[in-house]
């Protein structure tokens, strides 16, 4: 569980005990008036069951986000055939399998909690064999892979399926355990993940390269261009593999965490939090389910998705639709970690928020405290001094501003929504030329603390 996760668990069992201690006060103080002038049952009953209800709400949506594939392992495993490179040929698949080292290499991450204590020892202890894919298996029996669900035969020998969830990219841990291995922490977005390298994984990417209108070499390329922490949400509606400077056109994993309250999401503003969430179920994760968006019938800016008709997706069954409500409730739900206290210098940021209110006008945008605009929140390009390649691949042509909170728990990767800035003294440096304003070096590193405390 993440620490946030936690601490709202703990919240909540908190005020469950006020709850109880409340509704058994006033149960007393009824059965009193009872008897004295027959008044109605007290209300603070129906108070306590829409606290339960907010619990149990809270805690299917986290078991959607963590555990749900919406059925992709029809994708994953199915058509990607994912689950035999996992295994390996020793195992009954093909290739050399993905052993632990190799998964945690690639970014995937161990939820400690579901490794058994003798089993935790035993690794401890260096005896269990981290070069083997077998041992890759044990893992995904216990469900302790984030974000990857192993399907087993009914004599669990054998892997016969594998799918993902949102936690896959949207999750982390902690590190307690070992490099990758520790508690969950939802919402913050794996900047070690290589999604390209895994889906290259596959031993049949030819129904991709179909959907594409490419062929498996040139998918491949597109998949190895990603890198960790990137993944390409527009690549199956438009086909574009590589900016116009041959960089790769995927984009950063955002957080999950400290969203509500804002209009539009995702780098370009597609959609709010169930538009998107619908989006990537159905769209990127291969889940079954139902999306409308007659948007991606423009076959000028989305030419796969319109050959596809995948704004009018109807699988025959839908196990996506009904899970929205509690998913969005748990996401906004997620607040942004704060930055551990000494990690950045309080006075230096305290000048910081000066500037950011003042001198710097970053405040006319990043608007405290969700830090973009309550309202309509997106940019044209050129009122950031950027170019317009990822806008132009979005219905808007626009980029929205970014919500900033926890800025310090994704410096991996860099900023913005490719990355171009490794560290936030670059993306003021970019500001202080874009709007012209002279900062000076001591204003500019105070501004730079400043982002680092939010
Ligand atoms: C394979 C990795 C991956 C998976 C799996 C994934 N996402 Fe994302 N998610 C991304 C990327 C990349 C973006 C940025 C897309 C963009 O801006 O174009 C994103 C964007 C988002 C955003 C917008 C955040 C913001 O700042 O506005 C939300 C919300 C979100 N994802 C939720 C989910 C949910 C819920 C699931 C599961 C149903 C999920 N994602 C599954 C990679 C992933
Ligand atoms: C005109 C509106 C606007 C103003 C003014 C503005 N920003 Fe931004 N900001 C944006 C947009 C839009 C993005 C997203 C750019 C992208 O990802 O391509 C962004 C992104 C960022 C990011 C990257 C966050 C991340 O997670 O990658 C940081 C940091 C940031 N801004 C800080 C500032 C600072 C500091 C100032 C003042 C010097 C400022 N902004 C002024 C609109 C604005």
């Amino acid at each position: 569980m993440g620490p946030d996760g936690e601490r709202v668990r703990r919240r909540f069992a908190r005020l469950r005990g006020l709850v109880a201690a409340v509704a058994l006060i006033s149960l007393g103080g009824a059965v009193f008036s009872l008897a004295a002038v027959s008044k109605p049952a007290p209300k603070h009953h129906a108070k306590a069951s829409k606290r339960t209800r907010a619990e149990a709400f809270f805690r299917t949506g986290r078991r959607i986000f963590r555990h749900d594939t919406f059925g992709d392992e029809q994708f994953w495993g199915g058509t990607l055939q994912l689950h035999t490179a996992i295994e390996g040929q020793a195992n009954g698949g093909v290739g050399p399998g993905v052993s632990p080292k190799t998964a945690l290499a690639v970014g995937l991450k161990v939820d400690a909690t579901r490794i058994p204590r003798a089993v935790a020892k035993a690794i401890k202890a260096g005896k269990v064999n981290l070069d083997d894919p077998a041992t890759t298996l044990a893992l995904l029996k216990l469900d302790a892979v984030v974000g990857v669900k192993g399907h087993f035969t009914a004599n669990g020998k054998q892997l016969s399926s594998v799918g993902i969830t949102c936690a896959l990219c949207h999750s982390t841990v902690d590190d307690s355990f070992a490099p990758g291995i520790g508690r969950r922490r939802d919402g913050w977005p794996n900047r070690d993940l290589d999604v390209g390298t895994i889906v290259g994984l596959s031993p049949n990417l030819q129904p991709v390269a179909d959907l594409l209108g490419a062929d498996v070499a040139t998918v491949k390329k597109v998949l190895a261009g990603w890198g960790p922490g990137k993944f390409d949400a527009e690549l199956f509606l438009d086909g574009k593999g590589f900016r116009p400077d041959g960089k790769t056109a995927a984009t950063l994993i955002p957080p999950a965490f400290g969203l509500a309250g804002i209009d539009r999401h995702t780098y370009t503003g597609w959609g709010s939090v169930p538009y998107w969430n619908a989006f990537v179920a159905n769209l990127e994760m291969h889940g079954q389910g139902s999306f409308t968006d007659p948007r991606l019938d423009d076959a000028q800016k989305f030419p796969v998705a319109a050959r596809n008709n995948m704004g009018h997706t109807r699988s025959a069954r839908d196990l996506i639709t009904s899970k929205l409500p509690a998913l969005q409730f748990y996401q906004l739900a997620l607040k942004a970690p704060r930055p551990p206290q000494d990690s950045f210098d309080p006075v230096a940021a305290k000048r910081g928020k000066a500037i950011f209110e003042g001198k710097g006008t970053c405040a006319g945008c990043h608007v405290k405290p969700t830090f973009t605009e309550p309202g309509y929140n997106l940019h044209r390009p050129e009122e950031v001094c950027t170019d317009s390649f990822q806008a132009d691949r979005s219905p808007d042509g626009r980029y929205r501003t970014t919500p900033l909170r926890g800025l310090w728990s994704h410096a991996k990767g860099g900023f913005w929504h490719d990355g171009r800035f490794a560290t936030l003294g670059d993306v003021v440096e970019h500001y202080n030329s874009c709007f012209g304003l002279n900062l000076s070096a001591g204003e500019k590193s105070d501004l730079v603390q400043y982002l680092q405390s939010l």
